[in-house]
């Protein structure tokens, strides 16, 4: 069984993280696989969107801590990580950032790195009874994914150094409260409302989507002035597009807009 499933659908792509036994902890053959889908998913134009979700109701419980210490070099997937040094950190998107928006569907728990790449999706739904927590500290480890830097511009740094200095789990009220994730839904019931969210996504004009996501992020420590001048470079371009023709010309025939991408 491959560890994870990758599938595509239209404009949508689904990534789900596949070793349900291990709590979708990651392995190798994961990270290798992700690192895989992440590049797919920004090169392949049919595709404007993409959710992550986890097998077996729940999301991801980090880096595989039994491996962790182990020798892999006899593991197939190893010479991928020996020759590319950086897939390890592509594939939990530390040092990659989509260009398409990801949205993360959360059931059961996100612990570790399973918070850590939470925090690189763009819209967030988890069940009402999902788990998240930054565990690192308590197993003596460092949340290398990122959560050191990102966190606090996410949620308050108080609440933010609560989470990493405790390691203590957080309740998906208190991570809808702290703006962790953005909307809860019943349990079972997270990756259904992700594709709701995605199909949305998926019907606005791919330029503006994707011009819109690297606007946010590029100007999100910009001081004001240099951050709506940069917002002017990425958005122009986007009134020049044929699709920027097609909404308000699809708009005044009453009918629903044909996004090209050009
Ligand atoms: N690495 C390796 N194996 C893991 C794992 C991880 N991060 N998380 C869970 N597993 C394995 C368990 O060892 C167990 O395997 P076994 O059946 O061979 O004994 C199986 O997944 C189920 O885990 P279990 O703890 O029995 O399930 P649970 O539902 O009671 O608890 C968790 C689930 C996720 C709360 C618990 O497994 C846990 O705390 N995992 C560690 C999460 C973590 O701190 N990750 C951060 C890594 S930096």
């Amino acid at each position: 069984m491959s560890h994870l499933r990758y599938e595509k659908q239209e404009h949508l792509a689904v990534v789900t993280m596949n070793r349900p036994e291990a709590r979708n902890a990651w392995s190798l053959e994961m990270m290798a696989r992700l690192a895989d889908a992440w590049e797919d998913i920004d090169g392949d134009p049919q595709v404007r969107v993409a959710v992550l979700t986890g097998a077996g109701d729940n999301f991801c419980a980090g880096a595989d801590l039994k491996l962790m210490h182990s020798d892999q070099t006899d593991n197939p997937w190893h010479a991928r990580f020996r020759e590319d040094p950086g897939l390890h950190w592509r594939a939990m998107l530390r040092s990659y950032r989509l260009k398409k928006p990801l949205i993360a569907a959360v059931e059961g728990y996100a612990l570790g790195g399973g918070t850590e790449i939470l925090q690189v999706t763009d819209i967030r739904v988890a069940s009402r009874e999902a788990t998240f927590g930054l565990t690192e500290a308590a197993l003596g480890l460092f949340p290398l994914g990122g959560s050191t830097v990102r966190l606090q511009r996410q949620i308050p740094r108080t609440l933010a150094l609560e989470m990493l200095l405790t390691g203590r789990r957080v309740s998906a009220q208190e991570a809808l409260d702290w703006g962790l994730v953005g909307r809860l839904v019943e349990p079972g019931t997270a990756l259904k409302e992700a594709l709701e969210l995605a199909e949305r996504v998926a019907a606005c004009g791919p330029l503006a989507v994707q011009a819109i996501k690297r606007s946010v992020y590029e100007t999100a420590d910009m001081a004001e002035e240099a951050g709506l001048a940069r917002e002017l470079e990425l958005g122009q371009p986007v009134f020049r597009s044929k699709d920027a023709r097609e909404g308000p010309r699809a708009f005044s025939e009453r009918r629903k807009p044909v996004f090209k991408g050009e």
